[in-house]
């Protein structure tokens, strides 16, 4: 596996690989876990050369004491990396990524900026937007891959992607949600929880699964299952929830006196153990639930 760092690095080795066929990008902050390696696997499946960065990108983080604690461990990254057969690490500096004099853009995202994750980290969304924008850039991948853990970022950058009418030369791929035996959706946060908060964290599945079911078999109204599910995450050891809500098909919000109530997404954000934890579950689409 190639280890890179530097942009001229980068572009000697593109030159060297993008004769070979399709490149398949999996932008990281590190901290590996199965989510990423099987996003890693999928591109190597489909793309001749797979490229993964790992980039902690601390102008997405709305918390300076979230980027500090935000877990490192690149040694144990390049081992995970080289055993599922990745080509190519790029593990760049701040100044390779963004040099001092780099003008970062302003993507017009509109709604979806402001809600739900946005709400609650304002500024993460064009900081996630500028890296990822920035990384097409360096590497020109054929294929970004990225896991609907993150569902708000895939819609976000699949905006970004449009507005700068990238595609149809790079392609999004959306992977399902990689969880641990127990149901636990994978996250590199995950590492700071204890094992009995891992345990009651299994409450956000169960409760995105539980209004999944409400909501299919037509047995209570929206804000009913909005308030079942936030008190019993509550109850089940979680300090607070940020949200637990409905999202349409175009990522509208949705609750009993919209216009349009088909809910298509619920998702939630709630913190156990200081440990801000996300997940969601799409409304007929089995192989997340
Ligand atoms: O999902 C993440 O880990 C990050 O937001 C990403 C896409 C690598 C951009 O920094």
């Amino acid at each position: 596996m190639q280890i890179i760092s530097t942009a001229n690095e980068l572009a000697s080795y593109l030159n060297t690989v993008k004769n070979n066929g399709n490149i398949g990008f999996v932008p990281t902050m590190g901290a590996l876990h199965e989510g990423h390696l099987n996003l890693i696997r999928t591109s190597k499946q489909n793309d001749d050369t797979t490229i993964c960065s790992v980039f902690v990108n601390k102008i997405q983080f709305t918390n300076e004491d979230d980027f500090i604690k935000y877990p490192r461990n690149i040694e144990q990254d390049i081992k995970l990396l080289e055993q599922v057969g990745c080509d190519c690490v790029f593990i760049p500096t701040q100044e390779v990524v963004f040099p001092i004099d780099y003008k970062y853009e302003i993507f017009n995202l509109g709604k979806i900026e402001h809600i739900l994750e946005g709400l609650y980290r304002p500024g993460h969304f064009q900081g996630v937007c500028n890296v990822v924008n920035r990384f097409i850039e360096l590497i020109q991948p054929n294929k970004l891959y990225l896991g609907i853990k993150d569902l708000q970022q895939c819609k976000v950058i699949e905006k970004m992607i449009h507005l700068k009418k990238y595609e149809p030369a790079v392609e999004l791929i959306f992977c399902a949600t990689s969880r641990n035996e127990k149901g636990l959706a994978l996250s590199s946060r995950n590492k700071r929880l204890s094992n009995d908060a891992k345990n009651k964290a299994l409450i956000l599945i169960e409760m995105l699964k539980s209004a999944k079911e409400q909501i299919l078999s037509k047995s209570s109204n929206l804000d009913t299952i909005k308030q079942f599910c936030i008190t019993t995450i509550l109850t089940n050891g979680f300090e607070s929830v940020d949200y637990f809500e409905f999202a349409d098909q175009h990522f509208e919000l949705v609750n009993d006196s919209s216009t349009n109530q088909n809910p298509v997404y619920i998702l939630t954000a709630a913190t156990i153990e200081g440990v801000r934890l996300i997940d969601n579950i799409i409304i007929g689409y089995e192989t997340n639930s």
